[in-house]
């Protein structure tokens, strides 16, 4: 009877699997903050990817981790980029049996750490910051990327890679904009995860949002697909879910919530203490996601959860 009258069903359509790929190791290194997911080398990522596959999950989001990294986060944009060298493998391999997202920021590639060009007053200046954008979108996309995510909240990012994918000739790449995105400490484990660490022990307040704000996000949303976004982001998800909901009720494009590192590893650690039920909680909480209003979640948790769903 629950079955029957159940108003939310989480399915594995609703799962985004986030990915790390990093460039020079040829065996994947797990990520102690995020128990189960792990960096992994060019072979490592087709094994995972195989296997999500089979496991009937249609999308996955790569992040890049660079050998090198420079001021500029040039490794971005870089043709021959660990990110561009995965997506070409993956589509290669897979063909359209697994729709390719790819994070778009250079906070992997910067030595400071930051989303952005960093200006002689230590600010990230946003519109130098734009035109780094706009070229790692087209090398995004010329590697094969379906939908281009761009997380760095720049004003006018939306803009300028769809007009820089426009100009190129790749009209038909989608934008999932993180729309929403707010200066969160659930983004911990994910610093573990691509080596970053910002310079100074500066943070990102002056381009993500205030936690204390929801109008806000509204209008980061409006700003995004007035600029040409497919598809909209709220992240993190759990303390925001009010944001989706509000979100959801104004607009009617799809909607993703982002289940960020931090959710995930406070999960696994209370369940790996045997304080909470690891697997009732964690479908618990996607399904609250998808209650709130999201259409797809971006979680560490996709594998798993779809294992549970396919049962
Ligand atoms: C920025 C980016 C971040 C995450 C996704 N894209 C980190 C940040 O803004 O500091 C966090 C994802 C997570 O915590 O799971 N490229």
């Amino acid at each position: 009877m629950r079955r029957l009258v159940a108003e939310t069903r989480l399915s594995i359509d609703d799962l985004v699997a986030p990915l790390f790929v990093r460039e020079g190791i040829d065996a994947p290194v797990p990520i102690e903050s995020l128990p189960g997911v792990v960096q992994h080398s060019q072979d490592s990522l087709r094994a995972e990817v195989a296997g999500l596959v089979e496991l009937g999950i249609p999308a996955l989001i790569l992040f890049g981790i660079p050998l090198s990294k420079d001021a500029e986060g040039s490794e971005a944009w870089n043709p021959d980029g660990v990110v561009q060298v995965a997506l070409r493998n993956l589509r290669q391999e897979f063909g359209d049996a697994i729709v390719l997202m790819s994070d778009l920021c250079v906070d992997e590639y910067t030595d400071h750490g930051h989303c952005g060009i960093v200006d002689e007053d230590g600010r990230v200046d946003n519109d130098a910051t734009l035109e780094l954008y706009a070229d790692a979108a087209v090398a995004q996309a010329e590697a094969g990327s379906d939908i281009v995510a761009p997380s760095g909240m720049m004003d006018g990012q939306v803009m300028a890679i769809r007009d820089a994918l426009d100009e190129a000739e790749f009209d038909t790449t989608s934008i999932l904009a993180y729309s929403a995105k707010y200066a969160s400490s659930f983004y911990g484990p994910f610093r573990d995860a691509v080596d970053v660490t910002i310079a100074d022990g500066g943070d990102r307040k002056g381009y993500q949002q205030d936690w204390r704000n929801g109008r806000e996000a509204l209008e980061e949303i409006r700003f995004d697909l007035s600029e040409g976004a497919d598809m909209v982001m709220v992240k993190p998800a759990l303390a925001y879910l009010d944001i989706i909901t509000r979100a959801r009720m104004e607009v009617d494009v799809p909607l993703a919530g982002y289940h960020v590192s931090g959710e995930y590893a406070m999960l696994k650690a209370a369940a790996q203490n045997g304080w909470i039920d690891g697997d009732a909680a964690a479908l618990e909480t996607l399904t609250a996601i998808k209650r709130a209003g999201a259409d797809f979640i971006l979680t560490y948790l996709a594998a798993e959860v779809a294992e549970a769903l396919g049962r």
